[in-house]
């Protein structure tokens, strides 16, 4: 049994233990009871047997007690169930996709993504749950923390948890979903405080670099290798277009080395929109939670499967989607602040001298 990281872990285990040692001691108790009864009235030693018309006290005992041990098993698991179902209202909240065949993490208040679940430590964590149209059910499982939800396209399931403990723990996917199910896992990673921050601002950094064009039109450009342009193929593309782009994964898939029957080009370009929007009509879904880097970059690691290079981008093809996307603007970083946060800087900038008393008429801002 993996150790115990949080308080639904412990109520989980308890439960599990009491329930497990109720249901061991009766195995034992019956066990031992019916051999000796066996043993006892054989008919090698007892030639008649007797006529018992009941006994009422024991028929009392023998329904009293069980029932007090049910309604305790049920209490018991009843306290944890509480406990898991109701997340605490300081919670942060992360969005979880589970997708044919990968997880995704996007963080609302940061306005970040990520394919392995980073949190702090000590802060209670509620995860919202969904799945895209047309997909399956999955269903997001983290052992060590003994939560467990099923994942369903088009609606939200939740849980929550709080790790009391820094480190990396298994995250499964505990439905069978088809071919790719074994290989839908991630992990969850537990920062300290400050460690956390640090990775915020890393990524928050790494997002929202405005794109430097036209560096960003070769496949060489550094920035791709720190973005891992091999870690996102393998998180948001290899499970449908396979490890070598070949469309092993999913019947439909694009095998990325033909060059024929590509609905919207091979240009760079081209698969730019396809990243940021998919194809209609097709299981090639859109990943607008991707930073425009990690778009390029996913562009060129799939243009790097071509056996016939891809037509060049013109400059009005490149002008057309700075336009469309507008990759020329710096992207305020998508932050939302808790409320008292946003009273104080309020405060601070209008002056001590304007501010008003929320008892006059403005108390609901
Ligand atoms: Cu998703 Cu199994």
């Amino acid at each position: 049994m993996p150790l115990a990281v949080s308080e639904i872990t412990r109520e989980v285990d308890k439960a599990f233990l009491l329930i497990g040692g109720v249901s061991l001691f009766l195995l034992l108790g019956i066990t031992v009871a019916m051999v000796l009864f066996v043993t006892k009235f054989h008919r090698s030693r007892r030639k008649t047997v007797e006529q018992i018309k009941g006994n009422t006290l024991l028929e009392i005992t023998w329904i009293v007690i069980p029932t007090l041990i049910v309604i305790w098993m049920f209490f018991v698991g009843y306290e944890g169930f509480a406990l898991m179902r109701n997340a605490p209202a300081n919670s942060m909240v992360v969005r979880v996709t589970g997708q044919r065949w990968s997880w995704s993490f996007e963080y609302p208040d940061r306005g970040l993504t990520s394919d392995k679940l980073f949190v702090p430590v000590d802060q209670p964590v509620k995860l919202l749950l969904t799945a895209p149209k047309g997909d399956v059910i999955h269903s997001f499982y983290i052992p060590d923390f003994r939560v467990k939800e099923d994942v369903l396209p088009e609606q939200e399931t939740s849980m929550w948890f709080q790790a009391e403990r820094e480190g990396i723990y298994h995250i499964f996917c505990a439905e069978y979903c088809g071919k790719g199910h074994s290989e839908m896992r991630s992990e969850l990673i537990v920062l300290s405080k400050e460690e956390y921050r640090e990775w915020v601002n890393g990524r928050l950094a790494q997002r929202n670099k405005p794109l430097e064009l036209p560096g960003v039109l070769s496949p060489d450009h550094p920035m791709f290798d720190k973005l891992g342009a091999d870690r996102l193929y393998r998180s948001y593309c290899a499970s449908c277009h396979g490890e070598k782009g070949d469309g092993s994964g999913l019947p439909d898939a694009r095998a990325f080395f033909l060059t024929e029957g590509w609905k919207r080009g091979r240009k760079l370009t081209d698969i730019y929109r396809t990243l940021s929007e998919g194809i209609k009509d097709t299981q090639m879904r859109g990943f607008p939670q991707l930073s425009r880097w990690e778009r390029f970059a996913l562009a060129h690691r799939v243009q790097a499967f071509f056996k016939t290079p891809a037509p060049k981008d013109s400059a009005e093809d490149v002008e057309k989607l700075v336009k469309e996307y507008k990759l020329d603007q710096q992207l305020a970083p998508q932050k939302s602040i808790p409320i008292e946060d946003a009273m104080k800087a309020l405060i601070e900038e209008t002056g001590p001298g304007t501010r008003e008393s929320p008892q006059e008429g403005h108390g609901d801002g």
